[in-house]
């Protein structure tokens, strides 16, 4: 069928035509900034789910609808080695520039302004130049104690009563929230408490793999109290039908039922493969309606195509030790397993695995969704290593 019509979008973050399945996520959303907006409190959303459920396009859409909102909004996704604060500052600097062009009585804005230069001096790492062009000292003590936990909730504090003095609002939007460290998330949620307390108007929503597990002690039950932590995950049949079938009628043509039921059993109901697939059955049907053998002889290429770009870009990254414990978790079946298990199929000691489960975690292979126990991030992954290394040796 004609490529140039094809409505499929696979890839990172790309919008997809139909947004499936997430009317409840999103009206969640609406109510969160609904109700900050009109100072009252409201658990802010970290939503997590492995890789290609649709995070990412969850996180735009919910910016589009604070803006929509009224809110400022900053988005920005966590790099496996960047800081938050290195993160953040460019667009906290941003943010109080433009607060500052709108008019209105009060000084919280250039406080705002002289507590962000004091937050810089603390957090001692170069950010490269940032030119702040305003003639405003850095208030000393503010934000520079140098330990996160104390002083990200004082920016936080500074920006939210600026915004709060112009009329305004903030929205902090964060992808790949797994990537901070440990003190960073409990510096997130410590200042998130702090804008609950005094009921300012700035909202948290992240999105990554599950995190909660990680946390510990006070920065845990702390997170429970402030955030929702709704789990985004496959599409239910019904909601995966949809996705697939109602952009392909808006383009004038049509699926079979058997040719629906077929991608679901492949996909498991995970949207980025239905992209994927829907793309492929499209370009490969010679007519409408797309039928279930069409389905059946795209399996193949599509297989190959996920391989080639979303599977292999991760498996080039690890090292032989960290293939052969993947190989081993593939082994024993899609997961969650015990560590232990993993440990007595390689034949090793538990304790000889720590700094190999640490780097796939690092690199955002696995995690942990439960105490002893692993999962890999991206979904059919035990698949593709069984056809990665079909033979599997101890
Ligand atoms: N609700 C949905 N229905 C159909 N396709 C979706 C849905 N959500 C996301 N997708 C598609 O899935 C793919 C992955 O989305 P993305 O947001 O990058 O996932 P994640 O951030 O969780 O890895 C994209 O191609 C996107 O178009
Ligand atoms: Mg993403």
């Amino acid at each position: 069928m004609d490529r140039i019509r094809n409505p499929f979008s696979p890839g990172a973050g790309s919008p997809p035509p139909e947004l499936a399945g997430r009317d409840g996520i999103l009206e969640q959303a609406q109510v969160l900034f609904g109700r900050i907006r009109a100072r009252r409190p409201e658990k802010s959303l970290l939503m997590t789910g492995l890789r290609g459920v649709g995070k990412t396009v969850l996180l735009n859409e919910m910016e589009r609808m604070a803006q929509s909102e009224g809110y400022r909004t900053i988005l920005v996704e966590a790099h496996e080695n960047k800081s938050l604060a290195v993160l953040l500052v460019p667009h906290l600097r941003r943010l109080l520039f433009d607060l500052d062009r709108i008019a209105g009585a009060g000084n919280k804005v250039r406080r705002g302004i002289a507590v962000l230069k004091s937050f810089i001096g603390g957090i001692r790492v170069n950010i490269g130049d940032v030119e702040f062009g305003l003639d405003i000292e850095p208030e000393r003590g503010a934000a520079d104690s140098g330990d996160l936990e104390v002083d990200l909730p004082n920016l936080f504090t500074a920006v939210a009563e600026a915004a709060e003095e112009r009329g305004a609002a903030v929205a902090i939007l964060i992808d790949e929230i797994q990537y901070f460290s440990s003190s960073e998330l409990s510096a997130l949620i410590m200042a998130m408490h702090k804008m609950q307390q005094r009921q300012l108007p700035l909202v948290l929503i992240g999105a990554g793999l599950p995190i909660l597990p990680g946390l510990a002690g006070e920065s845990k039950s702390y997170a429970e109290r402030l955030f929702n932590f709704p789990d985004i995950g496959p599409l239910p049949e019904p909601d995966a039908a949809k996705a697939l079938k109602d952009p392909i009628e808006a383009a004038g043509e049509a699926i079979e039922q058997d040719a629906l039921h077929e991608i679901f059993r492949l996909t498991k109901g995970y949207p980025y493969f239905l992209q994927e697939w829907g793309y492929q059955a499209w370009n490969h049907a010679t007519a409408s309606p797309i039928s279930l053998q069409d389905v059946q002889t795209t399996t193949e290429l599509v297989t190959q195509r996920l391989d080639e770009n979303f599977f292999r870009v991760r498996f080039d990254r690890l090292t032989p030790r960290e293939k052969q414990y993947l190989r081993t978790m593939a082994e024993l079946g899609a997961g969650p397993h015990r560590t232990s298990d993993i440990a007595d199929t390689m034949g090793v000691k538990i304790t000889t695995l720590g700094p190999v489960r640490a780097s796939l975690i690092k690199k955002g292979m696995v995690y942990s969704p439960s105490h002893g126990a692993m999962a890999c991030t991206v979904p059919l992954f035990d698949e593709f290593m069984r056809r990665a290394i079909p033979r599997f040796e101890r």
